[in-house]
């Protein structure tokens, strides 16, 4: 019989390796070197070679004897349409992100910061499917009792099963479970396994994939082996069952989504749940959906009952419009389909260091740096010698193109203490000739500025032709026109 061995796994890359080294050889990561005690599994590992080489000499055999080989592989009108509706979450936001509303049985990937909200938003999604749905939330990381004070909290009752029974003796008095919303605090695999077996609901939470333990394999919770086993086993069984799954996963320090990658490429969809500890507002964003357009946003404000809806996020960051403040200028950036309108604001002041400071708060420092080298050498803004600090409000992350034209214009009126006229949005990439050049989406923007009561849109020369989004569309060529138009009026109180 063989002996156990160790195989040393890399819980941020998922690389094996025979050896222990205290740098992973594939990913350069420090200390991130499992060892996991491999226990001979004789009896599978011949399974599989044993099948392989059946399949190999049944082939050899047909081709022998000159038959053609059965084929299993079909044409796309053999392949029976399944076109099920898509369920609606009851979030309108959730659904958009979604690309249209949760196709059933597919596997739903949500990561997160600790604390950003996961939890409260799965437990508000599956206490509205519950309403017409069996639906399984098991909450691995908290109690029971934990898990119903935050419905407490959420204004989350529950149903109580007629007659009071359990849902055990409910399940086994009749043939159909009602829909209704169960919880099961478990972290064991099989048990949860068997519980979806039972109970078939067509939707289920994991909350996390990270907390739950396969006993057959030798390492802790929310190591790669366990976090790639877990959802391998609740994939197939979601697949077989017809059962949406949502599961939760922990991110890194960096941000990304814990454990092996192929935990992303195993599942349909993954979220990103996101937001200013400090701010109210939640973003979900789907940085990949294989049945809708990836970049999505969905926007959630995080209030004393929960997660609400945010129906027109725009105003969420536009800020107050009433004053007029130096240095800001309001731009419509776009994520996926949805556009923003954002106010960007930036100050200039003079360095009290030999090298002047520069920050960026929600948009790309690198992107500042090259905006302001084109001011100094294409406009002639003398910016060496001054501290520039260019934020967008609400801490929104605008890392696209189309917002180079807005911080150019927000800092030259910082620099110049002008206003931005009020009634004026900025759409444009800034090139490093002080050429304003064209960006995606448009049409879409501008009928965004225009709903939400601008007046006039400076976007690049080549894109002046939108009749009909009712505002006026003014095309410049270069950021300098940009300015002398969008800067009207000295500050008032000088
Ligand atoms: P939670 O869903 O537990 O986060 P996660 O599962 O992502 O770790 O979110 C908890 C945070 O949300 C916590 O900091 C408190 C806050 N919160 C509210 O502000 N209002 C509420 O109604 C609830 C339930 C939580
Ligand atoms: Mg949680």
């Amino acid at each position: 019989m063989a002996k156990p061995r160790s195989l040393y796994v890399c819980n941020e890359c998922g690389a094996e390796s025979a050896q222990y080294f205290g740098k992973c050889p594939f990913c350069a990561s420090w200390n991130s070197l499992i060892e996991q005690v491999i226990a001979p599994t004789a009896a599978n590992s011949a399974k599989i070679g044993v099948g392989a080489a059946a399949r190999a000499t049944k082939r050899t055999k047909t081709s022998d004897r000159n038959e053609p080989h059965p084929l299993a592989a079909l044409t796309l009108p053999e392949i029976s349409d399944h076109a099920q509706a898509r369920l609606s979450s009851g979030y309108g936001e959730l659904d958009r992100v979604l690309g249209g509303g949760i196709v059933p049985g597919s596997l739903v990937l949500i990561g997160g910061d600790p604390g950003i909200g996961k939890s409260t938003l799965l437990l508000q999604v599956a206490n509205q499917l519950a309403s017409h749905y069996r639906v399984l939330y098991v909450c691995a990381e908290e109690s029971g009792q934990q898990v119903k004070l935050r419905a407490q909290r959420l204004g989350i009752r529950g149903q109580r099963l007629a007659g009071g029974e359990s849902a055990a003796k409910h399940l086994a008095s009749q043939s159909l479970t009602p829909s209704t919303l169960y919880l099961l605090p478990e972290i064991d695999l099989e048990t949860i396994l068997a519980e979806l077996e039972a109970l078939r609901p067509p939707v289920a939470v994991i909350d996390s994939i990270q907390a739950l333990y396969f006993a057959s394999l030798n390492s802790a919770p929310g190591s790669v082996s366990q976090v790639r086993e877990c959802t391998s086993a609740l994939m197939q069984l979601a697949k077989r069952e017809h059962i949406t799954l949502f599961i939760v996963g922990h991110v890194t320090k960096e941000g990304a989504i814990a454990g092996p990658k192929v935990l992303e490429h195993m599942v349909d969809t993954v979220l990103y749940f996101e937001g200013d500890r400090y701010a109210s507002h939640r973003l979900l964003r789907s940085v990949k959906n294989r049945f809708g357009a990836t970049n999505e946003l969905g926007v959630f404000q995080m209030v004393d009952q929960g997660l609400e809806q945010v129906q027109n996020p725009s105003e969420l960051f536009l800020g107050s419009r009433d004053e007029e403040n130096p240095g800001t200028a309001t731009i419509v950036a776009c994520e996926g389909t949805r556009p923003l309108v954002v106010e960007l604001q930036a100050l200039v002041s003079p360095t009290s260091y030999p090298s002047p400071r520069r920050t960026a708060t929600g948009i790309e420092y690198n992107r500042l740096l090259q905006i302001l080298a084109v001011l100094e050498k294409r406009v002639g803004i003398p910016l060496s010698k001054l501290d520039a600090y260019v934020a967008s409000s609400g801490g929104l992350n605008v890392a696209e193109p189309a917002a180079d034209l807005g911080v150019a214009i927000a800092v030259a009126a910082s620099f110049r203490d002008r206003v931005v006229d009020s009634g004026v949005v900025l759409i444009g990439e800034v090139g490093l000739g002080g050429q304003v050049r064209p960006v995606s989406q448009m049409e879409l923007r501008l009928k965004e500025a225009a709903k939400l009561g601008f007046k006039r849109a400076i976007v690049p020369a080549s894109q002046a032709n939108y009749p009909g989004v009712g505002l006026e569309v003014i095309p410049v060529g270069r950021v300098v026109d940009a300015i002398a138009i969008a800067l009207v009026s000295t500050k008032k109180n000088e």
